[in-house]
């Protein structure tokens, strides 16, 4: 995000917008929290994590009062346009205020790329990077003591975090919410990965999963002596955020804040700026807010072909 932020701050300056940042998400342009931002407050964040505007999940924002007061705080600072960098929420809230006349365009951001109107989102090839380097050790665990891992990582509802780090890191076991399975399914595979021979079995769950890291230690725990084997389970949670951004997130980040300054100063609001297609596009709001993007079933299908 902070890649995005740079970019917005120093090509608006270039094309003769005065930029202002807001902190706190919508809890900031509910409260009026803007500050001045020139090409040197933005200067040393590309490489860092996270945003140095701060975020907030803010429960007043979804309430009409919050939004009524966001719009006028838009109109008492004539704001010419409103870039709001985020995912899922972040988009349907900015729908919302484009609903209502506000010029907003959003910039498609999220760990768990389940957004429309972008193939990948800003953070997702960072978190995955994170989540692969936690499998590449636990398989170096795992391989000497011949034992079973499981991994839960993030990703919301959308298994797509799991199913790419699993596939780029080579789990044996993919489980991901958009596709059902059981623990005794589960317990099969891994068995079935030491009988062909290899000396590690390790499974990556999706957060949202029905069967998360909660119900299959209980599982393991309860039926751990039947199967023959224990499992050791690692939750990588929010270590998954905040890593430093790789190139790809930078220059994602830099394309995108930049072509939502080209939107805001062409006036076309209502849209998000997104990847389609390797290309940066514009999608309309309105078909991005309040829908969920699935993960891939076809590289689910590639996954269970690789871990044989
Ligand atoms: O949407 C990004 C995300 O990291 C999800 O993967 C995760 O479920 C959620 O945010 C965690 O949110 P919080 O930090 O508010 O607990």
């Amino acid at each position: 995000m902070n890649a995005a932020i740079r970019a917005v701050v120093r090509v608006g300056i270039a094309r003769g917008f005065e930029v202002l940042g807001v902190q706190h998400g919508y809890a900031g342009l509910i409260g009026g929290e803007f500050r001045a931002l020139g090409p040197r407050d933005v200067g040393g964040i590309i490489q860092l994590g996270g945003t140095v505007l701060g975020t907030t999940r803010c429960e007043e924002f979804k309430t009409e009062a919050g939004r009524t007061r966001a719009l006028d705080h838009l109109q008492a600072q004539r704001i010419a346009g409103l870039i709001v960098i985020g995912g899922n929420g972040s988009q349907t809230g900015a729908w919302e205020l484009r609903r209502r006349g506000a010029p907003v365009i959003g910039i498609a951001s999220t760990i768990d790329n389940d957004l429309y109107g972008s193939d990948v989102t800003i953070g997702c090839m960072t978190a995955i990077d994170v989540a692969l380097e936690a499998i590449d050790r636990l398989k170096v665990t795992a391989s000497s003591l011949d034992r079973a891992f499981l991994v839960e990582v993030m990703g919301r509802k959308s298994g797509h975090l799991a199913l790419v780090a699993g596939i780029a890191g080579g789990c044996e076991v993919i489980v991901i919410p958009e596709i059902e399975t059981d623990p005794e399914t589960i317990a099969r595979q891994l068995r079935e990965a030491y009988e062909r021979g290899k000396r590690h079995a390790l499974a990556i769950v999706a957060e949202g999963a029905r069967y998360d890291a909660d119900a299959l230690t209980q599982f393991f725990g309860e039926h751990g002596e039947r199967l023959g084997f224990d499992l050791r389970v690692t939750r990588l949670g929010h270590v998954q955020r905040g890593g430093a951004p790789g190139a790809f997130d930078r220059m994602l980040g830099t394309q995108l804040g930049a072509a939502a300054v080209a939107a805001a100063a062409d006036g076309r609001f209502g849209v998000i700026v997104g990847l389609c297609n390797g290309k940066v596009e514009e999608t309309p709001l309105q078909d991005v807010a309040g829908r969920m993007k699935p993960a891939d079933a076809g590289l689910f299908e590639l996954a269970q072909m690789l871990a044989m």
